[in-house]
């Protein structure tokens, strides 16, 4: 057993337009960090900065706990979380808090942990963080590039690793607004219309296709959802005007982050007149908003491990 595990966890879009619950992106920017030690006699998580989460109830102690107990390990530990990536924004933080502790106590465990295994733990912290166990936003965060759910029960992902991606640049927007995954899951309608299903699988299985063949324009042409985003836009206040900003300032394509409010659109130059549209339009729907530039990016990294 290691006394002391450090590695990072990055932000991930999950859905990626018409993919819900399957593909995901991972960022490469920002990252969260998780020391993990075990010479303790308490289990304690802390998270910097401090969102006085109980340590129960933190999505990060169900992901470690679940993969230790499942390897009969019962000790304590301390848990350190440097939160890079904000709770409650749509570009999975809970995600990259559970994949990070899952990692560290695999790692501390000293264990041969499959990437299965860690997914299906992580899983318990998404779970924990938003009532139901979806693997789109761990999955991308513990393997880093794009990533498709092939299964999830057993667990069964593809994916393709950054250096196999082409080059953009993805422009996020976050509002300052908090929005609940529990909620913006509850709004989703139960059934959908066959011709609806149609074309996200026309969407989905073109995105894939355009991933593979590094077609940037495509992937923007792809990026749209007729399945869940029409529920979802209401509970982002001046959506359809944050898209057409993004779009007239020269996006290739635009979509919810997740479960949002993130707002992301992806571009092959210009992403800060795009970012600047974005901000404006958040405005003039009445809230501020913070946008950063980033590209797709690795997984989870082990950093020290003694
Ligand atoms: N696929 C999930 C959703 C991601 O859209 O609800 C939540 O972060």
């Amino acid at each position: 057993m290691k006394s002391f595990v450090k590695v990072s966890a990055p932000a991930t879009i999950a859905n990626f337009g018409p993919g819900f619950d399957t593909f995901g992106l991972a960022l490469e920017e920002p990252r969260d960090v998780i020391e993990l030690s075990m010479d303790v006699y308490e289990t304690v998580i802390e998270t910097v900065p401090d969102y006085s989460i109980p340590t129960k109830k933190n999505a990060a102690f169900a992901a470690a706990s679940s993969l230790a107990w499942k390897h009969r390990i019962n000790t304590p530990f301390h848990m350190k979380i440097i939160k890079g990536v904000r709770p409650g924004s749509g570009i999975g933080s809970s995600a990259a808090s559970s994949v990070g502790a899952a990692l560290a106590m695999a790692v501390a465990m000293d264990n041969d942990v499959k990437d299965d295994e860690l997914i299906q733990a992580s899983s318990m912290g998404e779970k924990m963080a938003s009532g139901t166990a979806h693997i789109d936003n761990v999955t991308a965060s513990l393997l880093g590039g794009f990533t498709m759910v092939t299964s999830r029960s057993p667990v069964e992902v593809l994916s393709i690793p950054p250096d196999e991606l082409p080059s953009f640049k993805i422009v996020v927007a976050l509002p300052d607004m908090v929005l609940e995954t529990r909620r913006s899951r509850a709004i989703i309608p139960k059934t959908v219309p066959i011709e609806k299903a149609v074309e996200n699988i026309m969407l989905s299985s073109s995105m894939v296709y355009a991933m593979m063949k590094r077609d940037v324009p495509s992937i923007g042409k792809y990026l749209r959802d007729e399945l869940i985003l029409p529920y979802r836009k209401p509970l982002i206040p001046g959506y359809d005007r944050v898209q057409k900003a993004a779009m007239d300032a020269g996006a290739l394509g635009v979509s919810i982050s997740g479960a949002g409010p993130a707002v992301f659109a992806i571009s092959d130059g210009g992403a800060k007149e795009i970012a600047k549209g974005m901000e404006a339009a958040f405005k003039s729907a009445g809230f501020s908003s913070q946008t950063f530039v980033t590209k797709p990016g690795r997984g989870a990294e082990v950093i020290e491990a003694r």
